[in-house]
C-alpha cells in the first residue's frame, strides 16, 4: 500500500497564523500536525508517501524533507489550486499507480494509530474503507447516513440538514476504482471535486463495497484556533513526559510530572504544571506555565503567567500583568508590558488578528 497526505489548501479559518505558513505545520504538543500524520502512516507499515502541496509547498518541502527522518520516501505532488480532495487524488494517479492506498488529510489529528484500519483493509475485498465519528456539529463535515445493517445509505458533503451525526473523518482507504468514481462526479457548489461525492458514487455501485468504520476515540479537524487548542489538550494528555539531559532547572523552580522539556531549555524560578510541553532552547524565567500549554522552540517567557495556550517558535511573552489563557500566539511575536507614557494599550497586530482585553 501507499500513503497520500493532503497538505495543500489555504487554511483561511486559521488566519493570521496561516497567512504565510501551512496550517498542517502548526504544532500541537510541539509536533507539527503533518509530522504526526506521517508517523501514523509509517507506523502502519507504509513507507512510500505522496504529499499533495499547494501555495505553501516550499515551506512543507523544506520542513518535511525527503522523509528519511522517519524512514519513509516522500514524493511531493504539486496541485496548482485547491480544487478539492478528489482533484488531489486525481493528480496523484501517477504516484499511486494501481496500488491500494490510504489518504490522510494533513490537518486531521486522531487518537491512536491507523494500524488496525490498514491491516483490515489490506486483507479485505473492500474497494474503500471510510472512517466515521459521531459529532455534535455534522453540518460542518461530510456526513454518512447508514442503513440498519450498518452499510452506507448516503454520503453528503456539509449538508444543511444532516441526516445523521456521523461525520467523515479525514482518513480514507481506496483501491484503483476511485479514479473511475472521480471521473463520474461534478464539481460541488464550492467548485471543488468532493471526495465525499466520489465515495458516494462507489457506495451506490452494485459491484463495489465501501466499508464504514466508526471510530470511538477522539478526532479533531484542526481547522479553527479553538480546534487547535482542543487538539493540543488531547495530544498533551497522551504525551510521554521527559526532560532532556541538558535542560537547566534551578532550585527555585518546580516542574510537575507530566511535563516534556526539550534540549537546551532553561527554567529559572518558575512553576511548570503539566501536561505541558516546552520546546528546545526556551527560557522560562519568573513565570508560571499552567496545564495544557505548548511553548515551541526558542521562546522566552518571563515575569508572567501562561495557561492553556500554544506559543509558536521564537516568540516572547514577558511582564504581562494578567494571566494569558486560551491563546494562540504565532511565530516571532512579542507580548509585553511597557511603563512608557502615555499609559495605553499599544498594538501592532497583523491582518485578521484577534485581541481580547479583560
Ligand atoms: O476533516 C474532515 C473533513 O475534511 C471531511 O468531513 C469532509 O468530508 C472533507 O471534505 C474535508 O472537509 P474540509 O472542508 O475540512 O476540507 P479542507 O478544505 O479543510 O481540506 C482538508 C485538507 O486537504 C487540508 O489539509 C487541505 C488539503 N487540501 C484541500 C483541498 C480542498 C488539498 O490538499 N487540496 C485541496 O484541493
Amino acid at each position: 500500500m501507499k500513503g497520500l497526505i493532503l497538505s495543500g489548501g489555504k487554511g483561511t479559518r486559521l488566519y493570521p497564523l496561516t497567512y504565510t505558513r501551512a496550517k498542517q505545520l502548526i504544532p500541537v504538543a510541539n509536533e507539527p500536525v503533518l509530522f504526526r500524520v506521517i508517523r501514523a502512516i509509517r507506523d502502519a507499515g507504509i513507507d512510500e508517501i505522496g504529499i499533495v502541496i499547494g501555495d505553501t509547498g516550499p515551506e512543507v518541502r523544506e520542513t518535511v524533507g525527503d522523509g528519511s527522518r522517519w524512514g519513509v520516501k516522500i514524493t511531493y505532488i504539486p496541485q496548482d489550486r485547491p480544487s478539492g480532495l478528489a482533484h488531489a487524488v486525481k493528480i496523484s494517479r501517477d504516484f499511486l499507480g494501481d496500488d491500494r492506498f490510504v489518504m490522510f488529510l494533513g490537518d486531521n489529528v486522531i487518537q491512536g494509530g491507523i494500524n488496525t484500519l490498514i491491516e483490515k483493509f489490506a486483507d479485505s475485498e473492500w474497494n474503500s474503507q471510510i472512517v466515521l465519528k459521531k459529532v455534535a456539529n455534522p453540518q460542518q463535515f461530510g456526513v454518512a447516513e447508514l442503513n440498519a445493517d450498518g452499510s452506507i445509505k448516503q454520503l453528503v458533503e456539509k449538508p444543511k440538514e444532516p441526516k445523521s451525526d456521523l461525520a467523515l473523518v479525514g482518513i480514507y482507504m481506496f483501491d484503483h476504482n476511485i479514479y473511475e468514481a472521480i471521473d463520474n462526479i461534478q464539481p460541488s457548489w464550492r467548485n471543488e471535486l468532493e471526495i465525499t461525492d466520489a465515495i458516494q458514487w462507489l457506495a451506490m455501485h452494485e459491484d463495489m463495497r465501501v466499508h464504514p468504520y466508526v471510530h470511538e476515540g477522539w478526532w479533531i479537524d484542526t481547522g479553527k484556533p479553538i480546534d487547535m487548542l482542543d487538539a493540543n489538550d488531547a495530544v498533551l494528555d497522551e504525551m510521554t513526559p521527559g526532560i532532556a539531559d541538558d535542560v537547566e532547572i534551578d532550585e527555585a523552580s518546580t516542574v510537575g510530572r507530566r511535563v516534556k522539556i526539550e534540549s537546551g531549555a532553561k527554567i529559572i524560578n518558575s512553576i511548570i504544571r503539566g501536561p505541558t510541553a516546552i520546546g528546545e532552547n526556551c527560557v522560562i524565567e519568573n513565570a508560571y506555565i499552567g496545564p495544557y500549554t505548548s511553548v515551541y522552540h526558542n521562546c522566552k517567557v518571563s515575569n508572567c503567567e501562561l495557561e492553556h495556550s500554544i506559543i509558536l517558535e521564537g516568540s516572547e511573552v514577558s511582564d504581562v500583568p494578567v494571566r494569558v489563557m486560551d491563546s494562540m500566539i504565532g511565530r516571532n511575536a512579542t507580548v509585553s508590558h511597557t511603563t512608557q507614557k502615555p499609559t495605553a494599550i499599544k498594538m501592532n497586530l497583523g491582518d485578521h488578528s484577534k485581541l481580547w482585553l479583560p
